[in-house]
C-alpha cells in the first residue's frame, strides 16, 4: 500500500526508507516515563527502541551521574549543582515525582545502572555532558560493564569531550554534536562540520533535525567518510525526510510511536 502511494504521492510521504530505521530512545522513552531514569530507559527497551540515548555528568566525587541538566532543579524540586554534590546527595532526591505521582521514589541513576539495562543487542548512546575530563571516568566504568565496544557510542556537544574519547579508546564510535546557527543557511556549513570532525577524529556527525538540512548536506558528511544522524525527531513525517536523506539512527522521545507510525 505504502508502495503504490509513495509512488503517486512522493512530495506527501517524503523519500522512501529502504531499510528499517534504527531508534534511538531520548534519555529513554521520555514522553512516557520520566526522562534519564531507569523506567525510562526499561520502557524505551519494552518500546523496541534500538538504542537508548542517556546523558551523564561528573559530580564533585568523580562519579557520572545521569541527568541532563547541570543543576538537578527540573526533575526533583530542590535546586543543587551536579558538579558540585556528590553522587550520594544526587540520588537521595526523587527523579520521578514531578513528571507523575506513579514515578514517586525514583532516583537519579549511575552509569553502571543505565547500562545493566541494555539488553546484548541492544546500543547505548552516552553524551558526555560535562567536559573532557569526563571521557577518563566513562571509560573506565565502561570497561566495568558487560558491553562490548561495538554497542557503545559517545556523543557529545564538546568537540575536546569527544577528541579525548577517541584518543583513549579508539575502538568505541563517538559522534560530535551541533544544532545550527537560527537563521541564514547553515552554520555550521558542512565543510565546517568536516573540519571538526577530522580534527577531533569523531566517527560521525548527529544535529539537530533543522529543516534547511537537505539531501546536499547529508551527501558532504557521508562522502566525506562520516556517519550522519540526527534528534530529536517524533513526528513521522519529519523522521520519513531524515531517514531518506540517509541518516542512520533517529533519536525520538516516542520510540514505540514512532517505529509503528514509520511502519504504515
Ligand atoms: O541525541 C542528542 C540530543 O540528546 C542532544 O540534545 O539537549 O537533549 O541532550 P539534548
Ligand atoms: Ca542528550
Amino acid at each position: 500500500m505504502r508502495f503504490l502511494l509513495a509512488a503517486s504521492l512522493p512530495v506527501l510521504l517524503g523519500p522512501p526508507i529502504s531499510a528499517a530505521p534504527f531508534i534511538v530512545a531520548h534519555r529513554g522513552a521520555s514522553h512516557d516515563a520520566p526522562e534519564n531514569t531507569l523506567p525510562a530507559f526499561e520502557l524505551a527497551w519494552k518500546q523496541g527502541a534500538d538504542a537508548i540515548e542517556a546523558d551523564f555528568h561528573l559530580t564533585s566525587d568523580g562519579k557520572l551521574v545521569c541527568i541532563h541538566d547541570a543543576d538537578i532543579k527540573r526533575v526533583t524540586g530542590v535546586s543543587k549543582i551536579v558538579a558540585k554534590s556528590t553522587l550520594d546527595e544526587l540520588r537521595a532526591l526523587d527523579a520521578g515525582a514531578w513528571f507523575k505521582p506513579e514515578w514517586k521514589g525514583t532516583r537519579l541513576p549511575t552509569f553502571a545502572e543505565v547500562a545493566s539495562t541494555v539488553p546484548p543487542a541492544g546500543k547505548f548512546y552516552v553524551e558526555i555532558k560535562s567536559g573532557p575530563e569526563t571521557a577518563r571516568v566513562l571509560v573506565r566504568e565502561m570497561g566495568r560493564t558487560k558491553l562490548k565496544p561495538t554497542q557503545v557510542v559517545i556523543i557529545s556537544f564538546d568537540k575536546a569531550a569527544i577528541a579525548a574519547s577517541k584518543k583513549l579508546a579508539p575502538d568505541i564510535r563517538a559522534f560530535w554534536l551541533s544544532s545550527f546557527r537560527d537563521t541564514g543557511p547553515l552554520d555550521p556549513s558542512a565543510d565546517g562540520v568536516l573540519a571538526t570532525l577530522r580534527e577531533i577524529k569523531a566517527d560521525g556527525f548527529s544535529s539537530k533535525a533543522d529543516k534547511r538540512i537537505d539531501a546536499a548536506f547529508v551527501a558532504r558528511i557521508r562522502d566525506g567518510g562520516f556517519e550522519y544522524h540526527c534528534w530529536t525527531i517524533d513526528d513521522p513525517k519529519v523522521a520519513r525526510k531524515f531517514l531518506g536523506l540517509g541518516a542512520g539512527s533517529v533519536t525520538t522521545n516516542r520510540p514505540g510511536v514512532l517505529r509503528a507510525r514509520l511502519a504504515d
